[in-house]
């Protein structure tokens, strides 16, 4: 029995791999590599010291996806594959309805045919768009405002609706808040191409001297220091929430839905600020205007996956800083 991982190989899913390998979970990977490197496999391979199987494939190919079913007795599927940039998302909308919602369809309707009924799927904090008020639980009204939050959104119906008409179903819906840092080996992270949107990645890149000055998107939002507010999370507490969902939906049916974050908000100043002091190194930066989108500020309430998953996720902003530097380092390193 396997636990299929689609987008095995990118940022949260190699991390997650990590863990339930080394949990002593058979894992078989699903990926297009259209955003993540081959190499990801081999460095998750020498931090557990486990083979697994790898398909190179894509969801959307309903042919690749029905291979990995019938070559592996997959009964739980956790699902990661999917395109993730915002603004990419508003400019090409067809692209990423197709991959996350065309291609998520795929995926449950080869599960259906062969009997699997166990899903977790990766959603996001942007499904609530602009909340009302902070922290955010899982109650509140959703109302995605770009075309990315939109996509998972729709894969949220689409899987709450088979569990509602297929009482075997059991499906875990996890709202990430904003995750960051990297595994302490330093051999997997995140990696991404060109200009990085996020925060952690821009500071990284500073840090790196690849770019010269971080932007701050505003300091005129009404938070403590003027600057946006979030919920940054360490990977590898997101990756073990994973573990815990899995868990949970193997004793019960029907959907549950968990947000994933601290419950602590942390501003840009004091992100770069834990980033200076734990891997001391100066950030350059400049404050111009706010970035359109985005919201002064958005943390999680953490109650509901405390108390019904018993996860948290416990390790520090400092730790989150020096570990995405480690990564960073490494590479930098290998170059
Ligand atoms: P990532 O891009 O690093 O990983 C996604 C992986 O899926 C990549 O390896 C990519 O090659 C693969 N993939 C994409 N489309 C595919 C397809 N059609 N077929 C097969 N493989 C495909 O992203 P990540 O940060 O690890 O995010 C994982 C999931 O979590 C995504 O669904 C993302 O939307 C969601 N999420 C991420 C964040 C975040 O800040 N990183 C926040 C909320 C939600
Ligand atoms: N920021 C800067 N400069 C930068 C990048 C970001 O000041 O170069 C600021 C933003 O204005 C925001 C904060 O840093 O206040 C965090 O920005 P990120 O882009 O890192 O994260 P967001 O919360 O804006 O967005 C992330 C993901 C989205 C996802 C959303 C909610 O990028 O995909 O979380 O889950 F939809």
């Amino acid at each position: 029995m396997a636990i299929l991982v689609t987008g095995g190989a990118g940022y949260i899913g190699s991390h997650t791999c990590v863990e339930l390998l080394e949990r002593g979970e058979e894992v078989v990977v699903l990926d297009n590599f259209s955003n993540s490197k081959p190499e990801v496999i081999e460095n998750i391979m020498k931090i557990t010291g486990k083979q697994f199987k790898v398909y190179n494939g894509d969801i959307l190919n309903k042919e690749d996806v029905l291979k990995v079913f019938s070559e592996n007795d997959i009964n739980e599927v956790i699902h990661f594959a999917g395109l993730k940039a915002v603004g990419e998302s508003m400019e090409n909308p067809l692209k990423y309805y197709q991959n996350n919602v065309v291609g998520s369809l795929i995926l449950v309707e080869v599960m259906q045919q062969h009997g699997c009924n166990k899903i977790v799927f990766s959603s996001s904090a942007t499904v609530y768009g602009a909340p009302e008020k902070v922290p955010v639980s899982e109650e509140f009204p959703l109302d995605p405002e770009n075309v990315y939050g939109r996509t998972k959104y729709m894969v949220e119906r689409i899987l709450e609706d088979l569990a509602m008409a297929d009482k075997n179903f059991s499906v875990a819906l996890l709202r990430y808040f904003n995750p960051v840092g990297a595994h302490k080996s330093g051999l997997i992270g995140e990696d991404p191409e060109g200009t990085p949107n996020n925060l952690m990645p821009y500071i990284v890149g500073v840090a790196s001297e690849k770019f010269e000055c971080l932007r701050v998107f505003g300091d005129d939002y009404e938070t403590r220091d003027g600057t946006g507010v979030r919920d940054y999370l360490h990977v590898v507490d997101l990756a073990d929430a994973h573990l815990k969902a899995l868990d949970k939906i193997r004793g019960e049916n029907g959907t549950k839905i968990y947000n994933l974050g601290t419950g602590k908000s942390v501003s840009v100043l004091e992100l770069i600020k834990a980033f200076e002091k734990s891997n001391n190194i100066k950030i350059n930066y400049v404050v111009t205007s706010r970035r359109p989108g985005d919201i002064a500020e958005c943390w999680a309430s953490p109650k509901k996956a405390k108390e019904e998953l018993g996860w948290s996720a416990d390790k520090t902003v400092d730790e989150m800083c020096r570990d995405s530097w480690n990564y960073a380092k490494r590479k930098i390193g290998d170059k």
